[in-house]
C-alpha cells in the first residue's frame, strides 16, 4: 500500500510560511540543498531543475504523485508555473480555481480523505503531501509519515504546518539528519 508522506519545511514554532506566504527566512546551505536535490529530486519544481543541476529527466525516487491546496499551488502559478511538478501526477484542491489545461494536473474539489484512500489503493510510488497547512490538517488521519525539514528560526507568526481540529496523534522518530545550517530533517512514522 502506498504511503501518504507530508514533506515540508517548518520553523521552530511550527510555521511553513510567514503570515503573507513569506518563505525567505528559512536559512539554506549548500550541503542541505545538494542533499535535497539528490535524495528528493521530485521536490525540485520542473522549471527550476536545470538551474538546480537536477537533470530534467531524473527519475522519481520516492513519490509519483503530489497533493497541494490552492495556497501551496498559487505561488508557483503566479510565477508562471501552471504545472510546477510536471514529472508527478498533481492534484490541486480548490473550489474556486478554474480547470487548467495541463495533462499532469487536476483541480479537484472532492473530499481529500476519499481521494487519498483511492490513490493508496492504486499501484505506484508513495504520495507526497506538499501542503499547505489547511489541506494537511484535513488529512491527518491518512498521513503515514512526516518528513519535517526543521530550520533553526522562529517565524513569529504565519501559516501552521497543520491546521484544523484533530486529536493528538503520536509519531515515532525513525531517522534524523543534521546540516551545516543547523537544520534537521526528521522522519516520523505514525506510531
Ligand atoms: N514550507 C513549505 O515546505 C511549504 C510547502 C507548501 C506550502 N507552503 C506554504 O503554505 C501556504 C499555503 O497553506 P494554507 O494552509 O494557507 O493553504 P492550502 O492548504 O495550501 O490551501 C487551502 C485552500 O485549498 C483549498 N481546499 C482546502 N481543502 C479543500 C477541500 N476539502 N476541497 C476543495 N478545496 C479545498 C481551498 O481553496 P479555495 O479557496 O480555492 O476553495 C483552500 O482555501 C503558502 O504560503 C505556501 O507557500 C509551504
Amino acid at each position: 500500500m502506498r504511503n501518504l508522506v507530508y514533506y515540508v519545511a517548518v520553523s521552530l514554532d511550527g510555521f511553513i510560511a510567514g503570515p503573507h506566504g513569506e518563505f525567505d527566512f528559512y536559512p539554506m546551505c549548500d550541503d542541505m540543498s545538494s542533499w535535497i536535490d539528490e535524495r528528493y529530486p521530485e521536490t525540485v519544481p520542473t522549471h527550476l531543475r536545470e538551474n538546480a543541476g537536477v537533470p530534467i529527466d531524473t527519475p522519481n525516487r520516492t513519490w509519483d504523485t503530489v497533493l497541494m491546496g490552492r495556497g501551496a499551488y498559487e505561488p508557483g502559478l503566479a510565477a508562471g508555473a501552471a504545472s510546477p511538478y510536471h514529472h508527478l501526477k498533481q492534484y490541486v484542491f480548490s473550489r474556486t480555481l478554474a480547470p487548467v489545461d495541463e495533462p499532469q494536473l487536476e483541480i479537484v474539489d472532492t473530499d481529500p480523505v476519499e481521494l487519498v484512500r483511492k490513490l493508496k489503493a492504486q499501484e505506484g510510488l508513495d504520495i507526497w503531501l506538499c501542503g499547505g497547512g489547511n489541506l494537511a490538517g484535513q488529512l491527518v488521519g491518512e498521513i503515514d509519515r512526516l518528513i519535517f525539514k526543521s530550520y533553526p528560526v522562529l517565524a513569529g507568526d504565519g501559516i501552521p504546518a497543520l491546521s484544523g481540529n484533530f486529536a493528538p496523534t503520536q509519531f515515532t522518530v525513525t531517522r534524523r539528519r543534521e546540516f551545516s545550517n543547523g537544520a534537521q530533517v526528521t522522519w516520523f512514522d505514525r506510531a
